[in-house]
């Protein structure tokens, strides 16, 4: 504990930032300070890049008082060249959404008795912080759900086409990767939909339940896949569900995987990221956010289609204004992407990187809301991979 507020102390006075508890004492800053269960060298540098500016180096600890102080940053020290290869690929065109039948189907399928269930202990973990014990525990116990998942639901036939595999990062928290391998070669396209696994609090060290962000956008994809595995989902496209470690570092879980996939030349036709999905601003009707910045207008016209077809509730067009999500690593190589969120930006949850990100914080939290999004996962997996005829 005393080390923890060494830290804010600390981590306080290097921002100016007024200590806020008279139990802070000022202790000198060491190079080698650690907290029990983070793995956090302060000193070691960082090369970092803000909206409209050239990257600088920093250290671990001004990184994450620059987080604290609400600036906005791609952490691009392991992929600097992300993006250099993209002018060669071909402009992708989306379909008129037309396979109705089978995606009708499925959406019938969908529950929120395992998004509630999987969140509750999701949101447990003290945080899902990316460079600490707990953010990997979380990230093991995703993984081991996961593979239940596909144990129980597909038939034993799809389960051969299905593989599951830890990306990992030198931090320790890995990033998950399913695949439902299409009956295409690999190089006619992938189709990508992801949530990232990790919580922050403003102070790393604090404790970051991060049920919005962004156990609501793990849940949401993880019931959509149960959905289409379950109804023995075979598509022509290889169909991939991302959960990536580290967006709140920097994006540096997505810009590792988009990385590796322009390295080796993957045809992503496709990316949906799924970031904070579960909240409805009281006074405020149900909507589902698309956000129009940083993403591919194409893609993006394509989801809009998706939500007119097969949701509930309309869509409403809304800006992060900065590179906010995952969605900004498959931009930056060079992929169609694409983000939807929970309301606009304005009317989204705005107790996220605090201790208030729970489930029970208020009623406005909302599964029925998230299974909303559940849907559109589904219907972007049918509509994009295809589906093969059953024999
Ligand atoms: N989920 C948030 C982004 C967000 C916030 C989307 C509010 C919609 C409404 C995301 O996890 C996040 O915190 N992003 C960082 C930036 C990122 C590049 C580190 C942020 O917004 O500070
Ligand atoms: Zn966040």
């Amino acid at each position: 504990m005393k080390s923890i507020l060494a830290f804010v102390s600390l981590a306080c006075a290097v921002a100016a930032i007024p200590a806020q508890s008279p139990l802070l004492v000022n202790e000198p800053i060491d190079a080698d300070f650690h907290v029990d269960g983070f793995d956090i060298d302060l000193s070691s540098r960082r090369l970092v890049q803000m909206e409209g500016q050239p990257p600088v180096w920093m250290t671990e600890l001004d990184k994450i008082e620059t987080k604290a102080q609400g600036l906005k940053f791609f952490d691009i020290t392991d992929a600097p060249d992300l993006g250099s290869s993209a002018r060669l690929r071909v402009q992708q065109s989306f379909p008129t959404p037309n396979a109705t039948e089978q995606v009708k189907g499925v959406l019938k399928t969908l529950s929120t008795d395992g998004p509630i269930e999987n969140l509750e202990k999701f949101s447990s973990f003290r945080t899902r912080y990316y460079r600490s014990d707990t953010g990997r525990q979380s990230q093991q116990w995703l993984a081991s759900k996961i593979s239940k998942i596909t144990e129980a639901s597909a038939p034993e036939s799809l389960q051969n086409l299905i593989t599951q595999t830890e990306f990992s990062h030198s931090w320790g928290q890995n990033s998950i990767i399913v695949r439902i391998n299409g009956s295409a070669p690999v190089d006619e396209g992938i189709v990508i939909i992801s949530a990232h696994q990790d919580s922050t609090n403003m102070w790393p060290f604090l404790p970051a339940p991060g049920a919005d962000d962004d156990g609501s956008g793990t849940v949401t994809i993880l019931e959509a896949y149960r959905a289409l595995i379950t109804s023995d989902f075979r598509p022509v496209q290889h169909v991939e569900f991302h959960w990536y470690s580290a967006e709140e570092g920097g994006l540096l879980g997505s810009q590792a995987v988009a990385k590796d996939y322009e390295a080796r030349s993957a045809n992503v036709i496709a990316q949906s990221q799924f970031d904070m999905t579960a909240w409805v601003k009281r006074g405020t009707k149900e909507e589902v956010g698309i956000i129009t910045d940083y993403v591919d207008s194409g893609l993006t016209d394509f989801n809009k289609k998706l939500v007119d077809s097969y949701l509930e509730i309309p869509y409403v067009e809304t800006k992060c204004g900065y590179a906010c999500s995952d969605h900004a690593s498959w931009g930056k190589a060079g992929y169609p992407s694409s983000f939807t969120i929970e309301s606009t930006f304005e009317n989204s949850n705005k107790n996220i990187h605090s201790a208030n990100d729970r489930i029970d914080v208020s009623d406005e939290f909302s599964f029925t809301h998230m299974l909303e999004f559940s849907k559109l996962a589904v219907a972007f997996a049918i509509e994009l991979g295809g589906w093969t005829k059953s024999d």
